[in-house]
């Protein structure tokens, strides 16, 4: 409950900011990144749900169910991307697939700023991201009990983690860590252009 309540304060907090504070990236693309808050939230809530019915499930999880936690995510950042022209990923130091390594300094320096504030959920800066000026918005992850079934113990691991990723970093965390990240990028051309839809 009290999770819930704090992304719903999470949410609800970061869209006053961008509607209220920050004028500088207010003016640049409020609604875009209003959006792009909310549509993480979602997608944390989708990854948090699929875990905890993966916990809770009366029949013991198949190689199959076991697919349907963190893969989903992948592919849905993958359709935010595309329906939104921005570019939506995961990133963690600790990475199990390497698609998810630290892809600039600034998103390496985001990591340890979430490392060292423990409390902070989300924050976004004006970044140049292959050629294009946007802005870039990262939001925490923090390993829940229900993630560990997978990113617990290195032997623990289910069967199918240790075949398909011989790269794996992403174990032995425990309860509360910083997993890593959510990147959204949003490039200053996709607001004008929503902007210029929505003035005609
Ligand atoms: C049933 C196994 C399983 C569970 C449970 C699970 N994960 Fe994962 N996780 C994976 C796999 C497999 C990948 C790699 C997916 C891919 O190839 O994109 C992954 C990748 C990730 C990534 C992307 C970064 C990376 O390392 O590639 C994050 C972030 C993540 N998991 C967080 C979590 C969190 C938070 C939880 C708990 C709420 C959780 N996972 C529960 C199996 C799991």
């Amino acid at each position: 409950m009290f999770r819930i309540l704090s992304k719903v304060i999470l949410s609800f907090s970061l869209i006053m900011l961008v509607v209220l504070g920050y004028p500088t990236i207010a003016q640049a693309q409020p609604a875009q990144l209003a959006k792009a808050v909310q549509e993480i939230e979602n997608l944390d809530a989708m990854r948090s749900g699929l875990a905890d019915y993966l916990e809770d499930a009366p029949e013991p999880p198949t190689a199959e169910t076991m697919k349907q936690v963190c893969k989903p995510v992948g592919m849905k950042a993958m359709q935010l991307s595309k329906e939104n022209g921005w570019q939506v990923k995961q990133i963690a130091k600790k990475y199990r697939n390497p698609a998810h390594q630290p892809d600039n300094l600034e998103a390496s320096n985001a990591l340890s700023t979430f490392e060292q504030a423990p409390e902070l959920m989300g924050f976004w800066e004006k970044e140049t991201l292959n050629d294009q000026a946007g802005t870039r918005y990262y939001r925490r992850i923090n390993v829940e009990a229900s993630c560990l079934a997978c990113h617990g113990l290195k032997d623990n691991r289910p069967q199918f983690v240790k075949d398909n990723y011989p790269q794996d970093l992403a174990y032995n965390f425990q309860v509360g860590d910083l997993r890593g990240m959510y990147a959204v990028f949003i490039p200053d051309a996709v607001q004008q252009s929503v902007q210029a839809a929505l003035d005609d």
